[in-house]
């Protein structure tokens, strides 16, 4: 009797923690849920699961405690999640990379991809999004994005999506690993 091997495809991500930075409105969760879903992968939003620790929204993290507690928080859960077993998706929010100890993490736990989009496409998609303390004020939103565009470039394998749908970015991942 011949019986078909069970085709894992979780193995496509070769058995990784995969990681997702990019600024704002890059579009790391849909993308990484996405990868998550077609590799049959478990999908990690670092930003849902600071919230679940904390018992509060971002918005509320920032209006009450300011960014300083939101980094601590984001560098602690960061370093829960990368102990995780492999293999998982991790899309983190833009900030991950400000802190050197964040990219080493990323680094020495797994393959890194950095969404890039342009800074006008990403203002476009998330200004004045309520739940982004980080996106109500135009020109602190492209002051950001100055500050952190060689901290992007320096954690990941860069992939330009502005003219890509998820699921092509999603393939263009699959074939890099
Ligand atoms: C931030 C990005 C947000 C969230 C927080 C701070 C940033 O995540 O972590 O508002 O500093 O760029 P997204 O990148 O998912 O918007």
């Amino acid at each position: 009797m011949s019986s078909t091997p069970a085709v894992d495809s979780s193995d496509r991500l070769n058995n990784r923690r995969l990681y997702l930075v990019g600024f704002m409105g890059s579009g790391k969760s849909t993308v990484g849920r996405l990868l998550a879903a077609e590799t049959g992968c478990e999908f990690i939003e670092l930003d849902a699961e600071i919230e679940r620790r904390a018992g509060c929204s971002i918005r509320q993290i920032f209006a009450e405690q300011g960014e300083e507690t939101f980094r601590e928080l984001e560098s602690s859960v960061l370093k829960i999640i990368s102990r995780r077993p492999p293999p998982v998706v991790v899309s983190c929010g833009g900030g991950v990379v400000l802190r050197e100890e964040n990219r080493r993490i990323l680094q020495e736990t797994g393959k890194t991809f950095y969404l890039h989009v342009d800074p006008q496409i990403a203002w476009q998609r998330v200004s004045n999004d309520e739940k982004r303390p980080l996106a109500q004020d135009e020109q602190q939103f492209f002051r950001i994005w100055d500050a952190r565009r060689q901290l992007y470039l320096k954690s990941g394998i860069k992939l330009a999506t502005d003219r890509l749908s998820p699921e092509q970015i999603v393939d263009n991942i699959l074939q890099l690993l």
